[in-house]
């Protein structure tokens, strides 16, 4: 099979409906959940990805059993701290980072000695933002140079925490989420606003949780060792993996496009609300609520007249995975934009803060870098005809789509390695791409 794809022709006008894969971050939450309730869940619509798939063989390590049915995934909870691992096991989180740090913090009361590793980009990653909350609860770790293999012995005298998240890391606020879960007492966790998967479950699961909303931040109270019981859960399409298509359709000529039955819940909808800030056409269809969560079918034309923005960084949680897509608008649109504070953007699977700056300067746009802020000098006319080839990114998945939609949307030859990248969260992206009309070999 080939690891590399060839784009050298734009994409032809459109106008399809498509489905995307099921939201990543609640497919893993779904799973990590459903291994600590009491009795059977049963999860439909699971993303079949492989970080989501890296879940459910972790699970299994720890002594959880699963089945797959023909509509659903069946997952056996024995409950909190109902994980039965052999000591000294290996536990591996490959490339995603949410699986690795949400299950440390699952394993704080575990008896055995647990090795967490991950892949050559996981290993890359901090880890003492997870490890230091949660050392304070009282689990031993160790890690060396704060990333991973990182070793867990839990603890039987936990205590609960009052801690204060100032990233607006969804991560980090799951993590102490979930151990106060597994801890006595009452947790209090201070958290600059990022995505609410993990409050939104709980209160479906009717774990005690408490929060009070203070201008940016959540004031979270969390009574731990509450059992809960099993639970039913359907997964709606992921935002992240909407996009790239949305993107697209928007930079593409006389396109248009309905992605159906999206996760567009406030905390994962930055990107809508900047590129609606930069004159974009977009409109949900059909709203609903489910289980908490907002989905809709999100609608988009293609457009002659982006502007640029002045991107306030309180919108950089809430887009966290999107923001290179928003750097690839603001290089087609009309004037100077200005993306602030995004030092976050270079702690992901690779630096992508600084791999976007090299991209655009690739395809000919002028950006000024100062620290952590960046202005882009949009081209409207910017219209590609050299050839690009794009390598070394780290496998980082969300580089590769990106490179296909600049490479379908803008034109030029392009050389674009490592297609595997988007076996981790989006298996069938460039079947999607290829049914749309776009010409990939
Ligand atoms: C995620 C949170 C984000 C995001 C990641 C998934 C989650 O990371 O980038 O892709 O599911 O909680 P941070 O919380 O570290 O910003």
């Amino acid at each position: 099979m080939l690891k590399n794809i060839s784009i050298d022709n734009k994409i032809p006008p459109y106008n399809k409906k498509i489905q995307v894969s099921s939201d990543k971050s609640l497919s893993i939450r779904a799973v990590l959940l459903a291994s600590q309730a009491v009795g059977i869940s049963k999860i439909s619509n699971l993303l079949e990805s492989e970080d989501v798939l890296n879940t459910l063989k972790v699970i299994k390590k720890l002594g959880i059993n699963y089945k797959k049915k023909k509509n659903y995934y069946e997952i056996y909870g024995f409950g909190l701290n109902g994980y039965n691992p052999k000591n000294n096991t290996v536990i591996n989180a490959g490339n995603s980072g949410t699986l690795g740090r949400l299950i440390l913090s699952l394993l704080i009361k575990t008896d055995k000695k647990i090795k967490l590793i991950g892949d050559k980009s996981l290993s890359k990653r901090d880890f003492s933002r997870i490890t230091k909350p949660l050392r304070l609860f009282g689990a031993n770790i160790n890690s060396k140079k704060n990333s991973l293999p990182v070793e867990i012995q839990g603890t039987k005298f936990l205590r609960p925490i009052n801690y204060v998240e100032n990233i607006g890391s969804a991560q980090i606020k799951t993590a102490c989420c979930f151990a106060a879960m597994n801890s006595p007492g009452k947790t209090f966790i201070r958290a600059r606003k990022s995505r609410n998967h993990t409050e939104l479950l709980f209160k479906y699961l009717k774990i005690p949780i408490k929060i009070k909303s203070i201008k940016e931040f959540d004031l979270i109270e969390i009574k731990g060792l509450q059992q809960y019981s099993s639970f039913k859960y359907s997964i709606p399409g992921d935002i992240s993996s909407s996009a790239f298509f949305i993107v697209l359709t928007l930079l593409s000529k006389n396109s248009q496009i309905t992605i159906q039955n999206v996760n567009v819940n406030e905390t994962r909808i930055g990107l809508i609300k900047i590129l609606l800030k930069m004159n974009s056409k977009i409109i949900f269809k059909n709203k609903r609520v489910y289980n908490g969560e907002k989905t809709a079918d999100i609608f988009v034309k293609s457009s002659k007249t982006l502007k640029s923005i002045n991107c306030p960084s309180n919108l950089n949680s809430s887009a966290i995975d999107e923001l290179i897509l928003c750097f690839l608008v603001a290089a087609k649109a009309k004037g100077i934009s200005t993306f602030k504070d995004l030092g976050e953007l270079n702690k992901k699977e690779s630096p992508r803060l600084d791999i976007s700056i090299k991209f655009l300067r690739m395809i000919g746009i002028k950006v000024l870098r100062n620290k952590n802020d960046i202005k882009i000098y949009g081209k409207p006319n910017l219209d590609l005809k050299k050839k690009f080839h794009i390598k070394n990114f780290l496998k980082d998945h969300r580089i590769f789509m990106m490179s296909c939609v600049a490479a379908l949307a803008l034109g030029g030859n392009w050389k674009i390695n490592d297609k595997d990248s988007i076996n981790t969260p989006f298996p069938k992206f460039l079947d999607i791409l290829k049914k749309l009309g776009a010409n990939i070999k």
